[in-house]
């Protein structure tokens, strides 16, 4: 190799649009939230994701570094100081078996250009609001879970969380356990709020009291008997899916049969979809 490429004038190079970590909660051994500060000047709207990484290892001829981004639902609402997400550990992923090592004090890039779908701006108003996640799906609804619009505008909000084990229930369990005692909420969103909230998980692969795929329970109505509701409807209903992409296709499928329509920012409907993002 070339001598200069161990040039040691080389300053090492600033991350743009640098955020610090300001809190690191690992879960389980595959699942981790994380907080960053917030920039300024970053508007977003509950359930938008941003692009979010860190500087690349060096080539190994030039010694450049390149960002590695991925895409990442906000889980903190749009009125939090901060910035908090929800990410899977993937040994061999690119970034996230980078990103599982970050320690407060640390900085991540994040790219200040929040979309997505998963906003109450792409949904008709209705009575009852459905939020669908598996796995690290459940990241947007932690965001909508804390806006206060989602009480506002809705009688009832149904939270579903369908994951393989038990332990990858704990962030949505602990999220909603810390939004029904949280005092500050409820003087923002107002006294009782938390009352509106059903909480569905359920397992697939190891015991737990709600056992099956949330699309089985769906279709064998077991779900409308557990929560003693009407089966979903599209004068009332509305929904937002977020989670693997085979689940997002049934999910999407059923919910057509039930009579409900795809919306986008630009075309309001009955329901929403968007990916999880992996690694
Ligand atoms: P299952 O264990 O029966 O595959 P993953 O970890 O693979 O992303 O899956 C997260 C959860 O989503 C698992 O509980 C899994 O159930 C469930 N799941 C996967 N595919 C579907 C689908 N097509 N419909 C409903 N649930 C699904």
């Amino acid at each position: 190799a070339d001598v200069t490429d161990a040039s040691p004038i080389k300053a090492k190079p600033a991350l743009p649009d640098a955020q610090k970590v300001t809190e690191v909660t690992h879960w389980t051994d595959r699942l981790f939230s994380f907080r960053v500060t917030r920039p300024a000047s970053l508007r977003f709207r509950s359930g938008e994701f941003v692009m979010i990484g860190l500087m690349g290892d060096p080539h190994p001829e030039t010694g450049k570094q390149k960002p590695l981004l991925r895409a990442y639902s906000i889980a903190s609402p749009s009125w939090d100081e901060e910035l908090e997400f929800y990410s899977i550990k993937v040994q061999d992923g690119p970034l996230t078996s980078k990103l599982q090592h970050i320690q407060p004090g640390d900085e991540i890039i994040l790219r200040p250009k929040p979309v997505g779908t998963l906003v109450h701006d792409a949904l008709l108003p209705g009575k009852r609001l459905w939020f669908f996640a598996t796995g690290t799906g459940f990241a947007p609804f932690a965001s909508l879970l804390r806006e206060p619009q989602t009480y506002h505008d809705y009688d009832e909000v149904i939270i579903t969380h369908t994951c393989r084990g038990a332990d990858e229930l704990k962030y949505g369990a602990a999220l909603i356990d810390s939004i029904r005692n949280d005092e500050m909420l409820a003087e923002l969103i107002g006294e009782g709020f938390a009352d509106k909230i059903r909480y569905y998980p359920t397992t697939t692969r190891e015991e737990s009291p709600k056992m099956g795929r949330i699309t089985d329970l769906l279709r064998k109505g077991e779900v409308f008997e557990d929560l003693g509701i009407d089966p979903i409807a599209p004068e009332h209903d509305r929904a937002m899916i977020c989670g693997n992409l085979a689940f997002n296709l049934e999910l999407k499928d059923l919910l057509e049969e039930f009579g409900l329509k795809e919306g986008a920012n630009s075309d309001p409907q009955t329901y929403v979809v968007e990916k999880a993002f992996l690694d």
